[in-house]
């Protein structure tokens, strides 16, 4: 089978993409709105791009009325977001900051989340993430309808128990993170893992 999305299937680009490019990590994005209050919204158009400068980058589609959507409205507004990673004791919290809350209205009480201070940016990470990436925004992408905000990871939190002081490594066994699978509704588990070990 092959698909046309530059033809009739154009329209239908978003889940056929989003259900095939997967698992997709899933980003919990904190910003400061302009009246400090602290916006929280998943993404799964996300990663990290690269480790020299630490970058990631994630992609907030405009709304239907060509609209930024809340988060890529506050990161133009003052250029910092914190990353929350998303495990399986938020997901159901994660889920609820997706809810179109008007500009200025909190998800964080509404889905049971806990602001807590960073340490490099004013917007504040969050208490119940097993990891958190404080950003300050290098860039934004404008490409058609969709933005591609850019960002340098400025400090890295994690919980105690996955980090070993001795080798420098993340002890990543109990880090039970989530992934977005097939459009809209679909998740995964990262418990069922395996060791491939590259060629010399
Ligand atoms: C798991 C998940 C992943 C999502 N990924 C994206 C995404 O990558 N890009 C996007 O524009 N919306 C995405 N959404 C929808 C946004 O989270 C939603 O539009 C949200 O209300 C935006 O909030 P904001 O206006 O506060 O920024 C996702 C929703 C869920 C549940």
């Amino acid at each position: 089978m092959e698909l046309d999305l530059e033809g009739d299937l154009a329209e239908r680009a978003y889940p056929i993409l989003a259900s095939l490019v997967t698992p997709r990590p899933i980003a919990l994005v904190t910003s400061l709105g302009p009246d400090g209050v602290v916006n929280a919204a998943p993404f799964s158009f996300f990663n990290v791009l690269g480790a020299e400068p630490p970058i990631v980058a994630f992609a907030p589609g405009d709304r239907e009325d060509g609209t930024p959507k809340d988060t890529a409205r506050n990161v133009r507004l003052n250029q910092e977001f914190v990353v929350n990673l998303v495990d399986e004791a938020i997901a159901e919290a994660m889920n609820a900051c997706a809810a179109s809350l008007p500009y200025g209205v909190s998800e964080l009480q509404r889905a049971g989340l806990t602001p807590c201070p960073s340490t490099s940016v004013k917007v504040p990470r969050l208490a119940e993430a097993p990891v958190a990436l404080e950003c300050r925004e290098w860039g934004t992408l404008e490409i058609g309808r969709n933005r591609v905000v850019i960002g340098v990871v400025r400090r890295v939190h994690l919980r105690d128990a996955f980090w070993d002081a001795t080798t420098r490594r993340v002890i990543s066994t109990d880090l039970h993170l989530i992934g977005r699978m097939a459009a809209p509704h679909w998740y995964c588990r990262t418990r069922d893992r395996f060791e491939l070990r590259r060629p010399d």
